[in-house]
């Protein structure tokens, strides 16, 4: 096992981030959202962090199980108040932007979130990875990172929400027997991962990301260019039923736009993404 994080090692690379109030290191924990999550209710402020080295409860979405080798991986949550301090102002006086509070979904969070990851790994490892939708880090079909993205309740505007993200950087788990093939940032670099660079680096581009949403930005037209799904043929399976088509784009709140042999464009947004056959 590779050196673990400690709180000072958080402490120092964390310092001047703007965004983080509070970062808080767990050797070990159930999970890092469900502790953020407590943390929250307690009144944590935005900007709290918890970094774990183990998890012995980890949970992806759709309550799978995520699984990383002790003091392999990066495994962080990250606490959001969106709403906190934005003027409550209708979409109809903000010159064409949408207003902050509209910007406060969940899919935004996790549309900055996961391109926050995209682009640490590539600043600090050289490494172009793709994203699918709605929460994966990929690269060429292979997951190599997730985002879990729960909100406070079930009300928009978000309140509050944690993002977890994990990422497999130091082990190899292509041979482990997940539901969908899988890589780690050390298989594709070919090399050990610094986790703190890279924490640093996710971290630096989520409070940059997360100011640009709170000013009215929408990440969707760059988070569609990252997502490998579109242009594929799909199958959504969603709460309301299962549907096939061809994944063409999103919109700006980060729905996944899927025309059907009908010609129909359906808005999805939530469900679990086949990809049925390669780009087209
Ligand atoms: C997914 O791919 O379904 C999302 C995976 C998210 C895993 C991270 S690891 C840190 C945080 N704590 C958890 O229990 N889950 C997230």
């Amino acid at each position: 096992m590779e050196k673990p994080f400690s709180q000072e090692m958080l402490q120092r690379l964390l310092a001047g981030v703007a965004f983080v109030s509070r970062a808080v290191y767990f050797p070990s924990a159930a999970s890092t959202n469900d502790a953020l999550k407590r943390m929250a209710a307690e009144g944590a402020p935005e900007g709290t962090l918890i970094v774990a080295d183990e998890q012995t409860a980890g949970r992806g979405r759709l309550d799978r199980r995520w699984i990383a080798l002790p003091g392999s991986s990066l495994l962080l949550s990250i606490l959001f108040r969106p709403t906190a301090g934005a003027k409550h102002l209708p979409d109809s006086l903000c010159r064409g932007e949408k207003s902050p509070q509209a910007n406060a979904s969940p899919l935004h969070l996790t549309m900055v979130c996961s391109l926050a990851a995209r682009d640490a790994i590539r600043e600090v490892l050289g490494l172009e990875i793709a994203l699918k939708w709605p929460n994966d880090l990929v690269h060429e079909g292979r997951k190599l990172g997730g985002i879990l993205t729960e909100i406070a309740g079930d009300s928009e505007p978000v309140q509050h929400a944690v993002v977890g993200i994990g990422i497999n950087a130091n082990w190899d788990p292509s041979a482990a027997e997940f539901d969908q093939p899988a890589t780690s940032l050390s298989n594709l670099a070919g090399r050990s991962i610094p986790r703190g660079e890279l924490l640093r680096g996710i971290v630096a581009a989520v409070a940059e990301r997360y100011a640009a949403l709170r000013a009215g930005a929408s990440p969707a037209k760059e988070w569609e260019a990252a997502l490998e799904t579109v242009g594929q043929s799909v199958t959504v399976q969603s709460p309301t039923g299962i549907l096939e088509g061809v994944a063409t784009g999103v919109d700006a709140d980060g729905a996944l736009l899927v025309r059907s042999a009908d010609g129909q464009v359906h808005r999805v947004v939530a469900g679990d993404v086949r990809v049925r056959s390669p780009r087209r």
